[in-house]
């Protein structure tokens, strides 16, 4: 057991972005709480970094204190436009060095109006095309499904974070997923690897949170990371607060361990 991981290096020039997207089919995982968080650990650590909001729900956005209600244009305008600008659709957030590709519930209907085009599945990967060598990480927050969305993140990705919740039903659903993926590297990206599994909403208190991550740890060994995300009601004040916890309550043992996540995430060679 390493006891901690290093701090980053800092980098002297930034990109091209390795694109990550953070998938599970299950609902309630810790997807978008992983997804901000990560994403703002890196930041502090130098990093350029995007997040996509890849969830007609807006939740990272909403996490990030935009509202995609309100804006014209958002990820679905560079889906299904052939020449809407992405630099134009992404805004700056309040953590310096984080940028958001927003979504609103206009995404909903792009799962149905994809289906009819040319290279349906790679829409998103023609919009971050334009934007790869402006960040280090890119980081794709994706809804609870494993529809023509996800599926588009899977072809825009490097690798693949999956979240997962320590609770007695997680293996459930997580086989479907990574014949999902391995499908997905099959056909249509090869280079696509799972690069981490991370426990979540640990309650360590509970016996059978300890047994829900051994049973994880035997069956998907050193893909799953060592640092698990415990439950704490600092996450969904921070999702009220609509800010990541690393700048709403930077000294609390979540902010700290999303820190120590993207270290450990830096050090596995996932992220620069
Ligand atoms: N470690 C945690 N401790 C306590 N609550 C958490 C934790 N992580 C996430 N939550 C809360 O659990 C709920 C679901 O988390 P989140 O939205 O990150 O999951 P998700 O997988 O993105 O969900 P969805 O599938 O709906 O997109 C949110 O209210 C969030 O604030
Ligand atoms: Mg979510």
């Amino acid at each position: 057991m390493t006891d901690d991981f290093p701090e980053p290096a800092p980098l002297s020039s930034h990109g091209p972005a390795r694109v990550i997207a953070l998938c599970n089919q299950k609902g309630g995982v810790g997807k978008t709480t992983t997804s901000v968080n990560v994403a703002a650990a890196m930041a502090e650590y130098g990093r350029k970094v995007l997040l996509v909001d890849f969830d007609p729900q807006g939740a990272a956005s909403a996490g990030l204190g935009i509202n995609g209600e309100a804006l014209d244009r958002t990820v679905y305008n560079l889906l299904m436009e052939s020449g809407a600008s992405t630099r134009e659709v992404i805004v700056e957030t309040k953590v310096p060095g984080l940028d958001l590709l927003p979504a609103n519930i206009d995404l909903s209907a792009a799962e149905v109006q994809l289906v009819g085009e040319v290279a349906r599945e790679s829409a998103l990967s023609r919009a971050l095309r334009p934007v790869l060598d402006d960040y280090d990480a890119i980081l794709v927050d994706c809804q609870p499904s494993l529809g023509l969305l996800t599926v588009n993140a899977l072809v825009a990705a490097h690798g693949v974070i999956i979240p997962l919740a320590a609770e007695y039903f997680a293996m459930r659903g997580v086989k479907l997923l990574v014949d999902t993926i391995a499908k997905v590297q099959d056909r249509l990206n090869p280079r696509l690897t799972i690069d981490a599994i991370v426990p979540t909403l640990y309650d360590g208190r509970t016996l059978h949170a300890q047994e829900v991550v051994e049973r994880v740890r035997e069956a998907f060994g050193d893909r799953v990371t060592e640092t698990q995300i415990s439950r704490t009601v600092k996450f969904p004040d921070a999702t009220i607060a609509a800010e990541p916890i690393t700048t709403f309550a930077p000294t609390h043992p979540g902010a700290e361990a999303y820190r120590r996540l993207a270290r450990e995430l830096v050090a596995r060679g996932v992220a620069a």
